[in-house]
């Protein structure tokens, strides 16, 4: 697979992931946490999805397309871990969906991360709300959903968090 394919397969991940999780969170309200901005394609993507929810972004260093950045009150600066907690005293537990693409490729570095990230993130989804990530999180108690059509296994991941 050349790196173009591989390219369009993530982009296409994520776009049918995110697009299966609007159905699923329909009825249940709550704020959206898009961890990692990057360019702002899957923030954008979302504000379409979820026009009436507030969407909450986590960015190391905002490089968006300019129309793809949220406004202050939306956007925390720094380190995702650091953030974390401060939006969870700022929001509780409200986040129906979470959008996770801040893996670095970087496995030893990823590990760390991760097992640090799924706590933070229990202290904010609300019972059966979504957390989509391109990279497998060490969350046993999540129940890990299947992916939507074309997708294929672990390219992609979605979990349904516990009570
Ligand atoms: C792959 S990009 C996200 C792309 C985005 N989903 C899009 O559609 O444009 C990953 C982003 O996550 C940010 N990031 C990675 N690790 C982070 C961390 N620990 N804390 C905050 N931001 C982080 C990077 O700065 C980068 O902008």
């Amino acid at each position: 697979m050349s790196r173009l394919d591989s390219f369009i397969r993530r982009m296409t991940a994520q776009r049918e992931c995110l697009n299966a999780a609007a159905p699923q969170i329909a009825e249940m309200p709550g704020v959206i946490l898009e961890l990692g901005l990057g360019n702002g394609r899957t923030y954008d993507h979302m504000r379409g999805l979820f026009p009436e929810r507030d969407i909450y972004v986590f960015e190391r260093k905002v490089a968006a397309h300019p129309d793809c950045i949220p406004d202050d009150d939306h956007l925390f600066t720094g380190e995702v871990l650091d953030n974390l907690p401060v939006a969870a005293a700022r929001l509780g537990r409200t986040a129906a969906l979470v959008h996770s693409d801040i893996g670095s490729g970087r496995p030893e570095t990823d590990v760390i991360l991760f097992g640090q990230l799924v706590p933070l993130l229990n202290s904010m989804v609300v019972p059966g709300g979504l957390v989509l990530s391109d990279q497998k999180l060490p969350a046993d108690d999540w129940q890990a959903l299947p992916l939507p059509d074309g997708v294929a296994a672990e390219r992609y991941f979605m979990y349904r968090v516990g009570a």
